[in-house]
């Protein structure tokens, strides 16, 4: 099974261009907005689970982040990323690692998800990774989280995706988990065609 989703996702980024992915975006604007709201500083821990090679990783090292991790099922996905940061791909630390097998070794200020929660529909999935998402995240950190809507495609790079809204998507990561904000947000893909996604920011428990 976990092959299974190796081999899928690295055969996505061997065949398929940047523009030929539904979730590409230039800007992770919706991502940066609510990633604003943790106040992150420039030491702020801040892991990218199911990165991919999205630009978000580009755009924390623009704004002074030093401590920026970026953690994909896919090895290929994550030397695409490297590949276009050039030099700069040194300042971020990279993990090839199926998240709900991973073992997290230290602590992030912020948890940031775009479209791989989405991707867990067995329930054993999804409890494996938010007892990582509990284990990496420090006391008063804040996960970030992304999936389609509950009114948004049942299907994601041909894959079966369970939606949610923000409040459902609370229920699923449980009380140590506050909802502080959410949004609707219509992502346009490539080739045009509307992608309702909900982008929700929690905070975890404690200080
Ligand atoms: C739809 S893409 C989104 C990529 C990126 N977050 C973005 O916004 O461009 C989903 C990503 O999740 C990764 N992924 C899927 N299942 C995963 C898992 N179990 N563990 C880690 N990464 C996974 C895929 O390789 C892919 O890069």
């Amino acid at each position: 099974m976990e092959t299974d989703r190796k081999d899928h996702w690295e055969t996505v980024y061997a065949t398929k261009g940047e523009n030929e992915v539904s979730w590409f975006q230039d800007d992770p604007a919706p991502s940066l907005e609510l990633i604003e709201r943790a106040q992150p500083g420039p030491d702020s821990a801040i892991i990218d689970i199911g990165g991919g090679a999205s630009r978000l990783v580009d755009a924390l090292l623009e704004r002074g982040l030093r401590r920026v991790t970026v953690l994909d099922i896919s090895a290929a996905a994550l030397d695409l990323a490297a590949l276009r940061l050039g030099r700069r791909a040194s300042k971020a630390h990279w993990i090839v690692a199926d998240v709900t097998e991973w073992e997290p070794s230290r602590r992030f200020d912020i948890w940031h998800d775009r479209a791989a929660f989405h991707f867990l529909v067995d329930a054993e999935d999804r409890a494996a990774y938010i007892a990582r998402l509990k284990q990496a995240l420090r006391p008063g950190g804040h996960a970030i989280i992304a999936t389609f809507a509950a009114d948004g495609p049942e299907k994601c790079s041909g894959l079966p995706v369970n939606r949610y809204d923000p409040a459902g998507l609370a229920k699923e990561l449980g009380e140590e988990f506050t909802l502080l904000d959410s949004r609707a947000y219509d992502h346009a893909t490539p080739w045009n065609s509307n992608q309702r996604f909900q982008f929700s920011i929690f905070r975890k428990q404690g200080v």
